[in-house]
This record gives structure tokens, C-alpha cells and sequence, in this order.
């Protein structure tokens, strides 16, 4: 496994705040979580998880949940703000300095981008960002990674393609930045208007092979690995520009029947149409399975942030 890295009471704002090194001992220490996941641990008995939910979510919030709860700790918090006492007014930091007092870490989501950052700078116990606006998904990343690695043995080497909303999408981008850290070829398809934005293909091009392209089915052949997105109806300013890319690609068994026969298909979930359910049956589809890995990765960075790792 190796030395172990400082993670005791960090923060996870940013996958940018993390190196190839620190990354992948999480993926190792994720995978040391399997089996407390099936069969419940004691390790953070006594420890309070809160979750502070200012968007909507059912994978992060449960999983979360759930990888508190499978570890022997507990869990408080909000899953809408219109119950809170933000409603009345009150402000982020005041809601985060009163929470501090009653949890040991804190899981936030939040529709603006910094919210998390924010939030780490009054808060004397960790934050983890649970998603914030259009701007990072981190540990969904990591769960991402975590996925690629059990399912093709390897991140290393492969050929990925992002489907979708890359401009709105904080899966996609928080992915993008991680998987440049890999010796990987990244694909981004997307419609023009929808493009990864510039900062983040700056930074990604510096390190690893990225093609940017429109045609799906041009690109399906060439992968290892498919990941497709909702197209983020939410965070579009104009509505009208939402119904012009709104289904724009659907991937099926007609998509995929040119692709490798051990091509993986992973989706960060919710998903519209994106996806057509003929191939939730077929062995290429692995997004139920990467909602799973959730659990164990987040099981991971709770023990890992709370310095209970064994
Ligand atoms: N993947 C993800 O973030 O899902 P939720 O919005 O349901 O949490």
C-alpha cells in the first residue's frame, strides 16, 4: 500500500487540490472498502456526518449517508435549504460555523460555484464538496477513477470519450482534470455550444492527448470507455438554447454497435434519454455499478478525512 499520505482533516474542495500519488492511494484505500461495505464496520462509531444539501441529489447525499452509516457513524443534515434556517436568511458561513459544532465532517452542496472553498475557510472541521454549480464534482471523480480502474484493470493507456454537456457538466470537468494526471487520450464530444470550457482544456491539453468533435458515432469505435452526461437543462441562462441541444445524443444499441466488445459505458446519473434503457442489459453498461463504487470511495474519504483509516 505505501507510506500514507496527510489527508487527517483536509479539506476536498477541488480535484485539483489532489496528485496522481494522493489519488491513487484513495482508489487503494477505497478498495480496502469492499468488504465493510457488505459487511458494516465500527471505525467512525461516534462520528457525526453532516450533509448540507442547497441542491437537489440522490446519489452523493445517500451514498454518503450510506458510507457513514456502514462505517458505525451517524448522520445529520438537509436536503433542501427551504427547511433550514437559510430561509430566514441566514448566511453560508454563519450556517457552516453553527453545523461545525455538531459534526465532525461536512458534506456540502451548493448552486454556487466557490460555495465549497468558501465554506472550508470558516469551518475548523473538513468540508467535502458534494458538487458545486457548474464548477467541480470531486469526489464523484474519484468514484469515476475508481470505476474505470476496476472495470478495465487500468486507467493508464485507455482512450476515453466525454459525452454531453461539457460546458455545464461538474462531473465532466472534475473528471477531465483528474484523468490528466493518467497517460490517457481523451475524447470530448459535444455540440459547439456546449464545449469544455477554455480554462479547463488549457490546463488538460498541457498534459495528455485531447481531441474535441461533434460526431459520436465517428468517435464510438476508437474507446475504451464511453462516459455520457445529462444535458444540464438547470444552469442554461437561455432556455431557448437548452431546447436547441436538449436530446441531442442518444446512445443505443444502433451507437454502439461498432464500438470494442469490452467497452465500458458510465454515466454520473441522473440520466434523461441519454442513454436508452436497451442498454441497461447489455455488459457494456456499468453505471449502476459505478453508483455502487460510490459507497466504497466515499467510505474511503470520510475514514481518510477523519484520520481513521487502519
Ligand atoms: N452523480 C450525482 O451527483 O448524482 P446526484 O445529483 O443524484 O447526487
Amino acid at each position: 500500500m505505501g507510506v500514507a499520505l496527510q489527508f487527517d482533516n483536509r479539506d476536498i474542495i477541488s480535484i485539483k487540490d489532489f496528485s496522481r500519488k494522493e489519488i491513487n492511494y484513495i482508489l487503494e484505500i477505497s478498495k480496502t472498502m469492499e468488504p465493510l461495505a457488505y459487511e458494516g464496520s465500527n471505525t467512525l462509531r461516534g462520528k457525526i456526518l453532516a450533509t448540507l444539501f442547497f441542491e437537489p441529489s440522490t446519489r452523493t447525499r445517500l451514498s454518503f449517508e450510506a458510507a457513514m452509516q456502514k462505517l458505525g457513524g451517524s448522520t445529520i443534515g438537509f436536503a433542501e435549504s427551504e427547511i433550514a434556517s437559510v430561509k430566514k436568511g441566514e448566511n453560508l458561513a454563519d450556517t457552516i460555523r453553527t453545523v461545525e459544532n455538531y459534526a465532525d465532517v461536512i458534506v456540502l452542496r451548493h448552486p454556487l460555484e466557490g460555495a465549497a472553498r468558501l465554506a472550508a475557510e470558516f469551518s475548523k472541521v473538513p468540508i467535502i464538496n458534494g458538487g458545486t454549480g457548474a464548477e467541480e464534482h470531486p469526489t464523484q471523480a474519484l468514484l469515476d477513477l475508481y470505476t474505470i480502474q476496476k472495470e478495465k484493470g487500468r486507467i493508464d493507456g485507455l482512450k476515453i470519450a466525454l459525452v454531453g454537456d461539457l460546458r455545464y457538466g461538474r462531473t465532466v470537468r472534475s473528471l477531465a482534470f483528474a484523468l490528466s494526471l493518467y497517460n490517457v487520450k481523451l475524447f470530448l464530444v459535444s455540440p459547439e455550444t456546449l464545449r469544455m470550457r477554455r480554462e479547463v482544456l488549457n490546463t488538460i491539453c498541457e498534459k495528455i492527448s485531447v481531441i474535441e468533435g461533434e460526431d459520436l458515432e465517428e468517435i464510438v469505435p476508437q474507446v475504451d470507455v464511453l462516459y455520457a452526461t445529462r444535458i444540464q437543462k438547470e444552469r442554461f441562462p437561455d432556455p431557448a438554447e437548452y431546447a436547441k441541444v436538449k436530446g441531442v445524443y442518444k446512445i443505443d444499441k444502433n451507437t454502439i454497435s461498432n464500438a470494442k466488445e469490452d467497452l465500458v459505458i458510465l454515466h454520473p446519473l441522473p440520466r434523461l434519454d441519454e442513454i436508452s434503457a436497451e442498454i441497461d442489459a447489455t455488459p457494456q453498461a456499468r453505471y449502476f455499478q459505478q453508483a455502487w463504487n460510490g459507497i466504497v470511495v466515499r467510505m474511503a474519504l470520510l475514514s481518510l478525512v477523519l484520520g481513521c483509516v487502519v
